[in-house]
C-alpha cells in the first residue's frame, strides 16, 4: 500500500467478498479479465464455466459498487468451437451481470498482429455499465476532444462548438503498448496486455471524482492504478500473479517519483 495505492496479491473474488463484508463503496470498477484464449496467466475452461465464472466476479462487482457507480469492461476474442474463429466476447457477457448497459465503445489501436483469411484486428470493446440507469457520474467535460476543425464557428453570435472541445465519440484511437526492439513503448512492462494510459485516464476522469475509489479486479501491469493515482482517487488493484504484482508496485514507485520531481522543478521555476 502506498498513497492511496492498494494491491493485493490474491484472486479477485477472495478481496470481492472481504470488500463486501466490510461495506466499501466502489465508485469505478474498470478492468479486462482474463480472454480464457490460453495466454499463460489464465487457467483453461470450457466455454459455460468461463462464462459462469465472469458472470460471478462481475455480480460481485456490482455487489460492492456504490449506487451513482460504473463499471468499464474491456473484452476482445474467443473461438467458438464450430461456430467462430473470432467472436467478440461483448456479445457472450454483455447481460451477464446486474450491471446497466449504456454502450460499447469500440477501442481502435492501430497497429497489431497482421492476417491473410480475414481481416487484421485492430480493435476490442469497452463495455460502459452503471448500477442505476440514470443516475450516474459523467464528466463530459473533463475528457472533450481540443481538436476541432472549426473552433471559431459561430451561429447567432454563439459558438458553434463547446470551447473545451467536442465530445470524443464512442470510437476511440489509442495505440496499443507496443513491444520489440526499435518500437517498444516507452511505457511497456512485462506485462504482455498492459491497459496504455491514455485509455484508462479517460475512464477515470469521466466516470469517477476527485478522492474516488476505483477497483481492477485484473490489474496486470497496474495501468488503472497509475491512471487512478494520478487523478486523485484512491486504487484498490488484485492480480493473481507475484511477479506481476511487484513489477506493478515498481512501476508505481517510478511513477510517484516522477511525479514529485515535475512537482519540484516547477516549485523551483516560480521561485
Ligand atoms: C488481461 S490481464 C489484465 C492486464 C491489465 N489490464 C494491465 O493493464 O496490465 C488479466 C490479469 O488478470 C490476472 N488474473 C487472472 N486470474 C485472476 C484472478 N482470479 N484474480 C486476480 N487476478 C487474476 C492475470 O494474471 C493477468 O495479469
Amino acid at each position: 500500500m502506498r498513497e492511496g495505492f492498494i494491491l493485493y496479491n490474491t484472486d479477485c473474488r477472495v478481496v470481492l467478498r472481504e470488500l463486501a463484508k466490510v461495506g466499501t463503496a466502489v465508485n469505478l470498477t474498470l478492468t479486462s479479465p482474463p480472454y480464457n484464449i490460453g495466454k499463460d496467466y489464465e487457467e483453461p475452461k470450457s466455454l459455460g464455466e468461463y462464462v459462469g465464472w465472469c458472470s460471478a466476479w462481475m455480480n460481485e462487482v456490482w455487489g460492492v459498487t456504490a449506487p451513482g457507480g460504473a463499471f468499464w469492461l474491456n473484452l476482445g476474442y474467443l473461438s467458438v468451437e464450430g461456430k467462430g474463429r473470432a467472436v467478440p466476447i461483448a456479445y457472450i457477457l454483455w447481460d451477464k451481470s446486474l450491471f446497466y448497459l449504456q454502450q460499447e465503445v469500440v477501442w481502435s489501436y492501430g497497429a497489431g498482429v497482421t492476417a491473410k483469411r480475414f481481416f487484421a484486428p485492430r480493435n476490442e470493446k469497452w463495455l460502459f455499465y452503471t448500477k442505476d440507469a440514470n443516475d450516474y457520474t459523467f464528466n463530459l467535460d473533463d475528457v472533450r476532444d481540443p481538436n476541432v476543425k472549426y473552433p471559431n464557428q459561430k451561429k447567432n453570435g454563439k459558438f458553434r462548438c463547446n470551447p473545451l472541445g467536442k465530445n470524443p465519440s464512442d470510437v476511440w484511437d489509442f495505440p496499443k503498448v507496443t513491444t520489440g526492439s526499435n518500437r517498444s513503448s516507452r511505457e511497456r512492462t512485462p506485462h504482455p496486455a498492459q491497459f496504455p494510459l491514455g485509455v484508462v485516464d479517460r475512464i477515470v476522469k469521466v466516470s469517477s471524482d476527485y478522492s474516488d475509489v476505483l477497483l481492477d479486479p485484473f490489474s496486470g501491469s497496474g495501468s488503472s492504478g497509475i491512471a487512478a493515482v494520478g487523478n486523485g482517487r484512491v486504487y484498490i488493484g488484485v492480480e493473481l500473479r507475484e511477479d506481476y504484482c511487484r513489477a506493478s508496485a515498481e512501476r508505481h514507485e517510478r511513477f510517484l517519483a516522477a511525479r514529485d520531481d515535475e512537482a519540484s522543478q516547477a516549485a523551483l521555476s516560480v521561485l
